[in-house]
């Protein structure tokens, strides 16, 4: 049970807090209690937040009777994602991914179309400012996969090119790591390309292969103990920038992937989806791809 009392704030102003008192015997009045708690926030989104994410976890653990030794499992479980986390890993970010968070909260932001190319998880193995290299240049060392020239524009919702965009490229090597799975953390199959005066971009680098999200930490145990695979489909990641537009945080998807239908963090858009040709005489792959970015603001 809450009731409402004044208390005063830091300049005299006056805030409303709650103070709970003991509820009658057999009537539960704790999760009114904790989302009474935070009354006197005076940040109306983060109280909405708060108070819906404390009803929807009671409701939770109401639902499943969640016992003591589940709870107790639960923190441990949380406490080691937060261990595993450094400097080249995040596992808090692939929980969320494996869960489906970040794609469901990516949906939630491009609900309004606004003609810009569909965007896809950003993931754990982005580094911001990776090196730059010159139009049609190579991002990766020499050898380390099937070389693939990859090409196409960056264009504005009315289908114009846009001059000096940044595309922030990554991917796997041929043996399906980033650079950052080496223990040598050598910048491989990563740089930075910009498009020239017609927004047409180039650069090499080889193609990229399925691969399994790393296992060796909770999220790993997680998805072994669910029955899950732990694949992603064969990509290239995209990050766009471009001075008045909104960033794009996107991935090109190899066509005919086995794992297109059933990708562990649920990141693939059918409008993501590409063939990588082969057939080249040199043992070269090719990529033509553009991309949309649509003006900052745009709904
Ligand atoms: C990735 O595509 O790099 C990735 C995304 C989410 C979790 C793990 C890897
Ligand atoms: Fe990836």
């Amino acid at each position: 049970m809450v009731v409402a009392v004044s208390v005063p704030g830091e300049n005299g102003s006056v805030a409303t807090a709650s103070a709970a008192t003991v509820p009658a015997e057999g009537v539960s009045t704790l999760t009114d209690d904790v989302v009474a708690s935070a009354a006197a926030c005076d940040d109306a989104r983060l109280r909405f937040v708060f108070e819906t994410l404390v009803r929807h976890l009671h409701a939770f653990v109401e639902e499943v009777e969640l016992t003591s030794d589940e709870w107790l499992e639960g923190v441990r479980f949380l406490t080691a994602t937060g261990h595993k986390c450094d400097e080249y890993r995040q596992e808090f970010m692939m929980l969320s991914d494996t869960l489906g968070v970040t794609s469901l909260v990516d949906e939630i932001a491009h609900r309004a179309s606004t003609g810009a190319s569909e965007s896809s998880v950003l993931g754990p193995f982005y580094t911001e400012n990776p090196p730059g290299v010159a139009h049609g240049e190579s991002i990766a060392a020499p050898g380390c996969g099937v070389p693939l020239d990859v090409r196409g524009h960056v264009r504005d919702a009315d289908g114009a090119g846009i001059a000096g965009a940044a595309l922030d490229v990554w991917g796997t090597d041929g043996d399906g790591l980033y650079d950052s799975q080496h223990s040598e953390h050598v910048v491989d199959c990563r740089g930075r390309v910009r498009t020239t005066e017609d927004g047409s971009f180039a650069f090499k680098t080889v193609v990229p292969q399925s691969y399994s999200i790393p296992t060796d930490g909770p999220v790993g145990a997680m998805l072994q103990r669910l029955g899950r695979h732990t694949f992603r489909p064969a990509h290239l990641h995209f990050r766009i920038t471009a001075e008045g537009f909104a960033p794009l945080t996107t991935a090109i998807y190899a066509a005919g992937d086995p794992y297109l239908a059933s990708d562990a963090v649920f990141g693939v858009r059918t409008s993501l989806i590409e063939e990588f040709r082969h057939g080249d005489a040199s043992g070269t792959a090719t990529l033509e791809r553009d991309f949309t970015l649509a003006k900052t603001g745009a709904t």
